[in-house]
């Protein structure tokens, strides 16, 4: 049977068996979801051992178990090792989401006239790993996987991998391969195949401000004590200039900018700004000035609040200075930056600019590594020439303003580079409500994976 075939024959199959796994909630930020993730562990493996590959286990970690299975079949042709991650981000708010985040269900939209898959994970990543796991099922059963594959499916990728360094350094023998292959980003349209080649690193943190020892009545205290909800606000407002530049010292420092050349070739990649503000209802623009939004979004170095909490948040009012504020702070980086050295910037100015009459504490949560990923390299042109074969189009090289800390950590701990094939779309509502995955993009993921082991083996054994 042809693999074109084998995808018409099983697409439903493809479906029904991916809401399986999107049917458990494998939330690895929350602890009450710990045996979900764990089941979802196992739902993977059954998958990986259904598909064909031999010698899978559930490997253990000092958090959450990483999924590993392998199928050897020569050892003189090339070896991929697939990484994805099968834990996904809290569904909240909830009650956005049109239909339950873990009730999978097929909907058409405009970008999806063919139908798109809502749940958490859909996209990001459950639905773009199972795409391996079944253009691994394809090859097994058409018997045309033509090199030696390794599986790698983690479950703390949301949770910024804490884990995942020391799985590498405890296993690089059982890991080596040739290059990394993981479909965890996106294209720019789905008639506009591209591939990532640099992703943004992160530095997160979260801030504590104190003021007085328990919450006040508001109009006997107000006006004479520190009010640790306003002065951090004041503290965050200064976080950027009037050209909305990070005002924390040193942040740019060592940032590597990109040339003229570079950017210009940037620019080459369509992006209408029009349908961008539409398509996420805002009425305008804004950040980093001299830089266009695409660049803003994917070659800067940014500063976000993710959320901000204390004092009464209650329905009704309450007249209150609360004692403490909180707020989780995260700041994605670019090449040159490295994520330690930004936290300790961060948390020496954060603590300089607080006024004497609160204290302040910043909590470092996690860290990830900028990685560009190279276009000279093999595993580069067999995706592009993957691609061009099923979108009929040759794909386009862009960075993403995303994270995969690991990434960086496949480079330095297993000298490993890492092709990112991924199939998303910006629009898809990743870590959104209703976030979704097109039908058509997942049967396209299907198709074009066997086609880069094909092209990888051939330009290899050259
Ligand atoms: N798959 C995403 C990253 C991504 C998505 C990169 C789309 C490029 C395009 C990944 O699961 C993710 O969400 N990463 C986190 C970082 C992590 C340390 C929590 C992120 O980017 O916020
Ligand atoms: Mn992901
Ligand atoms: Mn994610």
């Amino acid at each position: 049977m042809t693999q074109t075939n084998y995808i018409t024959q099983n697409k439903d199959r493809f479906i029904s068996e991916l809401f399986d796994l999107l049917r458990i909630p494998s939330i690895s930020a929350d602890n009450a979801f710990k045996a979900d993730v764990l089941k979802t562990a196992d739902l993977v493996a059954q998958f990986l051992q259904d598909a064909g590959a031999d010698g899978v286990e559930i490997c253990p970690t000092k958090g959450l178990p990483i999924v590993y299975g392998e199928k050897k079949i020569n050892p003189d042709l090339p070896t991929v090792l697939v990484y994805g991650h099968y834990d996904v981000q809290p569904p909240d708010p909830v009650d956005l989401w049109t239909t339950p985040p873990f009730q999978p269900e097929i909907r058409t939209t405009e970008i999806h006239p063919e139908g798109a898959i809502f749940a958490r994970g859909a996209c990001d990543d459950k639905g773009q790993m199972f795409m391996h796991l079944k253009a691994f099922e394809l090859m097994m059963k058409t018997d045309t996987l033509p090199c030696n594959v390794k599986f790698m499916i983690e479950g703390e990728e949301e949770v910024g991998s804490v884990n995942l360094d020391q799985f590498l350094k405890d296993n690089k023998e059982k890991l080596s391969a040739d290059v990394v292959l993981v479909s965890d980003t996106g294209i720019i349209a789905n008639d506009i195949p591209s591939i990532t080649v640099g992703l943004r690193g992160l530095s997160y943190c979260e801030v504590q401000v104190t003021g007085p020892n328990r919450d006040l009545h508001s109009g006997l205290y107000g006006g004479g004590v520190p009010n640790p909800i306003n002065i951090l606000c004041e503290m965050i407002a200064s976080l950027k200039d009037e050209d909305q530049r990070i005002t924390v010292k040193g942040f740019y420092d060592n940032v590597i900018e990109l040339s003229k050349e570079e950017r210009q070739a940037m620019a080459e990649a369509p992006f209408d700004q029009e349908a961008f503000k539409k398509s996420i209802d805002i009425n305008d623009v804004e950040g980093e000035r001299g830089y266009n939004v695409p660049e803003r979004m994917s070659i800067r170095p940014t500063l976000d609040v993710n959320g901000i909490w204390g004092g009464y948040t209650g329905e009704g009012a309450k007249t209150v200075i609360p004692s403490v504020a909180n707020a989780k702070i995260s700041m994605r980086l670019v090449p040159g930056q490295s994520p330690e050295e930004i936290t300790q910037l961060f948390q020496a100015h954060f603590e300089s600019i607080a006024p004497k009459s609160v204290k302040v504490k910043v909590n470092p949560l996690h860290g990830g590594q900028p990685a560009v990923t190279p276009i000279d390299h093999p595993a580069y042109k067999a995706a592009s020439a993957a691609m061009e074969e099923t979108f009929g189009k040759k794909p386009v090289p862009f960075r993403g303003g995303g994270s995969i800390p690991i990434v960086a950590a496949f480079e330095q701990i297993l000298g490993l580079k890492t092709v990112l094939m991924g199939f998303g779309l910006d629009s898809d509502a990743i870590h959104s409500p209703n976030e979704h995955y097109g039908v058509f993009n997942y049967l396209k993921g299907i198709e074009t994976i066997p086609l880069f082991y094909k092209h990888y083996t051939d330009l290899m054994s050259k």
